[in-house]
């Protein structure tokens, strides 16, 4: 069974209160999940294997370690994934971006792909889903069962706010796959709204409420 890691750093759940509080005006919304985003991926890259290699100082020459060839592959479902993008790669500036579009019909809230669009190297890559919010799991599912049709098998899955609905559905789905998260909420409202969650990840992000 896939881990689920909670980001508990305390400069993560300062910024999350104020990404929840709805006086939270946009820019500042995209801002504070900016931030998070980057320091969610020093969270989750905290894995990655080193190599010994040396370097000459200008003092001596010193042993050191550097992150060893990984090629990492970032996985924004379309449109709040984007909002976190570039948080990631301040801190991992190579890795190459694809991108799954998907939308939540608001009845029947089944995702429904209207987008995919992947580096050509895909299935060599470590790829990060990344979503701000786990709710049904429908969304998540769909996007990390994409890659899995595309042959890619080394999948995490980072999203801001998740239900312990998602999660379960994640897992029981894509049990390989882990989970990093800043928090886990409580439930999902009729709506299948996380509760009390942020409300709408993608109108917050872009202003288009
Ligand atoms: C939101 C969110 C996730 C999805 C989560 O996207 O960004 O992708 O809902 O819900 P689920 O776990 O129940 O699938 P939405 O469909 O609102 O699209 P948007 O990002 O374009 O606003
Ligand atoms: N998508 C969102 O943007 N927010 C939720 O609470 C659930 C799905």
């Amino acid at each position: 069974m896939g881990k689920v890691y909670i980001t508990d750093h305390p400069l993560i759940q300062h910024k999350l209160t104020y990404i929840r509080d709805e006086a939270t005006k946009t820019k500042d919304f995209r801002d504070l999940v900016d931030e998070v985003a980057t320091l969610m991926a020093y969270e989750i890259t905290r894995d990655l294997p080193l190599e010994n290699i040396q370097v000459r100082t200008p003092v001596a020459t010193a042993d050191s370690r550097i992150i060893s060839g990984r090629m990492l592959g970032l996985i924004p479902i379309l449109r709040a994934g984007l909002g976190m993008v570039d948080g990631i790669l301040k801190l991992i500036p190579a890795a190459k971006v694809g991108h799954i579009g998907l939308y939540r019909d608001p009845n029947t809230l089944q995702p429904v792909e209207y987008y995919v669009k992947l580096p050509t190297d895909v299935q060599e890559r470590l790829l990060i889903v990344i979503d701000p919010m786990l709710a049904t799991g429908g969304s998540a599912n769909m996007a990390i069962e994409a890659l899995k049709k595309r042959g890619c098998t080394q999948i995490k899955l980072m999203c801001l706010i998740a239900a312990p609905e998602g999660i379960q559905a994640v897992q029981q789905e894509h049990p390989d796959i882990d989970i990093y998260v800043a928090a886990i909420d409580d439930y999902l409202n009729d709506h299948g709204y996380i509760v009390p969650g942020l409300g709408d990840a993608g109108d917050r992000l872009f202003g288009t409420k």
